[in-house]
């Protein structure tokens, strides 16, 4: 070893002991007759001191050659330090240098390699190796590997065993995109990377292994956000011989278990929801439960409040719905001017916005007052609870538009009303979710999870008639309005799956072509199974309290899907193509 201890290690217990440091200069301070360095490593930081007068001259002449992110060799004496930092866990000592040895110089960094650096977004991807050496980012890995290490020992302790599948697969039409990777020995023909293991793990339990569990890279070519990314990996899960009831204890099990290691947090009973009561309740598949504003449907299955008063807009409408927000009556007329135009561009759509102030006097009053009474508005009041002082915002139109748009708004006004506390988790299962879901553009059903997912046993009558009412058993967990993870019972009849397929457009020749090592696996005793995988980029995200993944990830995409460090992708040469029969002369 060139070091006897780390930056981040000494204290008031090792002065007069003799120690060699190794590490990357932070920053130096000459003050003429004293040198002060910080040297960094991944452990911490320890401030080296250099004296005219009782540091060789030598020493001092190599000390103030140094620069930034210089790699170093320092040997000498623990002190007690004159004045105390007790910001860092080395602050009560330093090192009084006799030798001092420049391992690798360095240019000067693009940019400063401190906490709060003057580096945008751009240089420190071309940078990553250097933006790693900041502690926040690295912090962040050390939280991801926290998250994994103790995932493994979770699993492990409950008999799950971790199988690797392979990465060069086969393309498939459903899901998302595919990446593919031409196959030299075969011309013509392509791999595809795994957007899931989903098929393998299922293999997997027809082969006996009964509860497996995989930390795996999945490839998936869609439109970048700061929750995706081209290549992230999931915990993929699966188990036989459960019920739905089993997966979700277990994995609420392990969710709980990784807050109280990583997070030392207890995280209450994960409530459940139905996907339906979702929709309804909150516009969203993925609602943020740690604030109320549920909807309230003036105009929708259980009431109607608000026709037949002249207002076409509410008239013409499927629905009428809308949030009551608390304490927000004091909001202006341009306030709300302001609110209506956000809802109104086109990310969102809303045609308009309608609103309602309840005075903390008691009063009511709404931007249709032309059209309803007092006591029609009062009735809307009381269908929200709304209490003097609340603002009552109100969407209407189409069902999904009109609840989409508001669960917009919903997230929006939480976030303005303080109401989404980085710091507070609340997790939960929806459930229920739909097995199919119409494409109109492609004018055929699609499986809402993928083709493997069971229908409810009580539903599957209704795959005859009404394909969009079938529920599957399938479910995610939501934390904070992040989808966290998801998954399913699994389908493990020939018979069933081959249906489903049916249902889905393949022919039978395509379904067999396809899929056809998974049908003929259920032929040779497939044992009911069920699993879920975890967005593991995303669950270390939430518990580093940032948005995006991005961060906990070493090398990332930007939202391009490049790596600007390596610059890929890349061209490749012509020679090499034509070896993989892509482009033929
Ligand atoms: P699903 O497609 O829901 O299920 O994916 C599981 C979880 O993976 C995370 N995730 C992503 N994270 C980062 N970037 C992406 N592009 C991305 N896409 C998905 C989400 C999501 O909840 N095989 C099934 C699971 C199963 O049925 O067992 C599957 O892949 O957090």
């Amino acid at each position: 070893m060139l070091r006897t201890h780390t930056c981040g290690e000494l204290s008031l217990e090792h002065v007069n002991q003799e120690v060699v440091l190794c590490g990357w200069v932070q920053r130096v301070r000459d003050k003429g007759g004293m040198i002060w360095l910080d040297l960094r490593d991944r452990y911490g930081i320890t401030q080296l001191l250099f004296e005219e007068g009782k540091t060789q001259a030598n020493v001092l002449e190599i000390a103030r050659s140094l620069g930034r992110e210089f790699v170093i060799s320092a040997k000498g004496q623990v002190i007690e330090r004159l004045s105390k930092n007790d910001k860092i866990a080395t602050g009560d000592i330093e090192i009084r240098i006799s030798e001092l040895n420049i391992l690798n110089p360095a240019k000067l960094p693009p940019f400063l390699i401190e906490d709060e650096t003057d580096g945008g977004d751009d240089i420190r991807m071309k940078y990553r190796y250097l933006d790693l050496r900041r502690n926040n980012v690295r912090k962040n890995l050390q939280l991801r590997h926290q998250v994994a290490r103790h995932t493994r020992a979770y699993l492990d302790d409950l008999d799950f065993i971790e199988v690797e599948t392979p990465v060069l697969i086969k393309s498939t039409p459903e899901g998302a995109r595919d990446f593919v990777v031409p196959s030299r020995m075969n011309p013509g023909e392509f791999y595809a990377l795994p957007q899931s293991p989903q098929t393998f793990k299922q293999l997997l339990m027809v082969a006996g292994f009964d509860r497996y569990y995989q930390i795996v890279k999945c490839f998936r070519d869609e439109d970048l956000r700061a929750d995706r990314q081209p290549e992230f990996t999931q915990i993929d899960c699966e188990m036989s011989f459960v019920t739905q009831e089993d997966v979700l204890n277990t994995f609420e099990g392990l969710i709980r278990n990784l807050f109280a290691k990583v997070k030392g947090l207890d995280l209450p009973e994960v409530p459940r929801m139905t996907y339906a009561d979702a929709m309804r309740l909150y516009g969203s598949d993925k609602p943020d439960i740690r604030f109320d504003m549920q909807f309230v449907e003036l105009k929708g299955a259980a009431q109607d409040l608000t026709s037949g008063k002249g207002f076409s807009v509410f008239d013409d409408a499927e629905l009428v719905v809308g949030i009551c927000a608390p304490d927000s009556a004091v909001y202006t007329r341009k306030q709300l001017d302001e609110l209506t135009e956000w809802l109104k561009r086109p990310q969102i759509g809303a045609k308009g916005l309608i609103y309602v102030r309840y005075n903390t006097d008691g009063s009511l009053k709404s931007s249709v007052d032309k059209f309803y009474a007092e006591e029609d508005i009062k009735k809307w009041a009381e269908a929200f609870n709304a209490k003097p002082g609340d603002l009552i915002l109100i969407i209407s139109g189409a069902s999904d538009k009109a609840r989409k748009q508001l669960n917009e708004l919903r997230l929006e006004m939480g976030t303005r009303l303080g109401l989404r506390n980085p710091d507070e988790y609340r997790a939960l299962w929806v459930l229920d979710f739909p097995l199919l879901e119409y494409g109109e553009a492609e004018n055929r059903w699609f499986a809402m999870h993928h083709p493997f997912t069971s229908p409810k046993p009580e539903d599957i009558a209704l795959l005859d008639k009404n394909l969009g009412e079938v529920r599957a058993n399938a479910y995610d967990m939501v934390i904070n309005g992040v989808e966290v993870g998801g998954g399913s019972v699994r389908i493990f009849e020939k018979e069933l799956q081959k249906q489903m397929f049916g249902i889905l457009g393949f022919t039978e020749e395509e379904a067999q072509e396809q899929f056809g090592f998974l049908m003929n696996a259920f032929e040779f005793g497939a044992p009911p199974h069920a699993g879920i995988a975890f967005g593991f980029d995303r669950l270390c995200s939430i518990f580093g309290g940032a948005d995006s993944i991005r961060d906990f990830i070493a090398f990332p995409k930007n939202n391009s899907g490049r790596d600007v460090m390596i610059d890929s992708p890349s061209v490749i040469s012509d020679a090499q193509l034509k070896e993989l029969a892509i482009k033929v002369e």
